[in-house]
């Protein structure tokens, strides 16, 4: 754990020296989002860092944020990849004012890469979308809270054949994605035809407005979702259980303590006066 909170520190000033979160975030998701529930194949194993994945057509720019990482694994060569980028994407968030995700190491290193094709075409519809996150096992809720990840970054014409941001600040993890939703097309700002069915779609809808409203909500619910798409296939180790169950004991046994403490004070005092009256 120590080791973690060591690579942490090395990825935030990372990602402040070179305003590289969007891509963290993209790779963190990339790596996740090969997921499929029924094989329990793909997902966040690292396996993206082998050349056969990431020249798939949809991870085109990410050896970028690859190559950002490696003196960090070479740094910290007991954290695996898969670990190391799902934390990337973490830190990215939580660095862009974003919300804190509870993130728990263990996932091991894979050398099978998924076929090509497994991430979401940005130019399909919502049936699309729902086949390749329910493939994943996640839900409609997690479609659209995850979707919010595009309140950072932009397209780049050469990576995607998209171009723009999808906010006014690609820098700022907050609501604003969906906000900008809701008031349609906006001059210079880009929504994709993935981004588009959010609104359309009525089910989708409901959570929108929801997030466009409350930032709160958006931040708890993507807090959620994301850790389930970092997690995908991943079932912690137990001592990393234990280990926080430690830590609730230890609060538990903390409160009780001062519970007594409180008490016997209470019980001291009540003796004080009861002792002064009989002087007096
Ligand atoms: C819902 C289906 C999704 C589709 C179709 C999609 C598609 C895309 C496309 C086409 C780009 C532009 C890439 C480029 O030109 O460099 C992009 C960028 C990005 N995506 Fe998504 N995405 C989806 C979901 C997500 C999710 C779930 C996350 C994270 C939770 C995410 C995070 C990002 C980020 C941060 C960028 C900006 C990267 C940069 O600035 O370098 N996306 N996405």
């Amino acid at each position: 754990m120590a080791e973690i909170e060591r690579a942490r520190r090395d990825l935030r000033a990372l990602i402040a020296s070179k305003n590289c979160a969007p891509i963290m975030l993209r790779l963190a998701w990339h790596d996740a989002g090969t997921y499929d529930a029924k094989t329990k194949t793909g997902g966040p194993n690292g396996s993206i860092r082998f050349p056969e994945e990431y020249n798939h057509g949809a991870n085109k720019g990410i050896k970028i944020a690859i190559d950002l990482l490696e003196p960090i694994k070479e740094k910290h060569p007991k954290i695996t990849y898969a670990d190391l980028y799902q934390l990337a994407g973490v830190v990215a968030v939580e660095v862009t004012g974003g919300p804190t995700i509870d993130f728990v190491p263990g996932r091991k290193d894979s050398s099978v890469c998924p076929e090509e094709g497994r991430l979401p075409d940005a130019k399909k519809g919502a049936s699309h979308l729902r086949e390749v996150f329910y493939r994943m096992g996640l839900s409609d809720k997690d479609i659209v809270a995850l979707s919010g990840g595009h309140t950072l970054g932009r397209a780049r014409p050469e990576r995607s054949g998209f171009d723009g941001a999808w906010t006014k600040d690609p820098l700022k993890f907050d609501n604003s994605y969906f906000v900008e939703l809701l008031k349609g097309d906006s001059e210079g700002l880009l929504k994709l035809p993935t981004d588009k069915v959010l609104v359309e779609d009525p089910e989708f809808r409901r959570y929108v407005e929801i997030y466009a409203k409350d930032e709160e909500a958006f931040f708890r619910d993507y807090a959620e979702s994301h850790k389930k798409l970092s997690e995908l296939g991943f079932t912690p180790p137990r001592s990393a259980l234990s280990r926080k169950s430690g830590n609730q004991q230890k609060s538990l046994l903390v409160q009780a303590a001062a519970g007594v403490a409180v008490a016997a004070a209470v019980v001291a005092w009540a003796l004080l006066c009861e002792s002064n009256k009989k002087l007096g």
